[in-house]
């Protein structure tokens, strides 16, 4: 079965938005299989985002994901991996569209509340390696 590595993000377990947000998957139809409270380390902070590695923005990406506890997920269902990357929405929540998580709950593309994988092999990985909640 398909799995997305969900991740409620510093800003959004602060801002309380945690039962909000998995309202949402529930409310879809997914299957939430793995769930833990997690102070993510700067060494798995690095390896999650290592495609953005090169990027101007990484130093200050790793401080925000380790800057307090995150809610690690791991949803499943048909399609979850597409279907959560249209409710999170884009990435930059002020394109992100109304109704979306992002589009609803966040301003700022440094705080956008949430991450969601985009692949189901990433899907698979992120489960597997990133968080041991399985
Ligand atoms: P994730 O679900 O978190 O992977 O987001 P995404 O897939 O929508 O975007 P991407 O993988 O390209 O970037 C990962 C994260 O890096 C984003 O969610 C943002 O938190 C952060 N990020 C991306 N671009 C920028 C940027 O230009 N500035 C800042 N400050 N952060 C950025
Ligand atoms: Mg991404």
């Amino acid at each position: 079965v398909e799995q997305s590595y969900i991740m409620i993000k510093p800003d959004g377990v602060q801002r309380g938005l945690v039962g909000e947000i998995i309202s949402r998957f529930e409310k879809k139809g997914f299957k939430l299989t793995g769930l833990k409270l997690f102070q993510c380390p700067q060494e798995l902070a690095e390896e999650h985002y290592k495609d953005l590695q090169s990027k101007p923005f990484f130093p200050k990406l790793i401080q925000y994901i380790t800057s307090g506890p995150v809610v690690c997920m791991a949803w499943e269902g048909v399609g979850v991996v597409a279907s959560a990357r249209k409710l999170i929405g884009a990435t930059n929540p002020l394109q992100a569209e109304p109704g979306t998580i992002r589009g609803d709950l966040a301003v700022q593309t440094g705080r956008n509340v949430i991450h969601g994988s985009d692949s189901p092999e990433n899907g698979k990985r992120e489960i597997g390696n990133l968080c041991c909640i399985l």
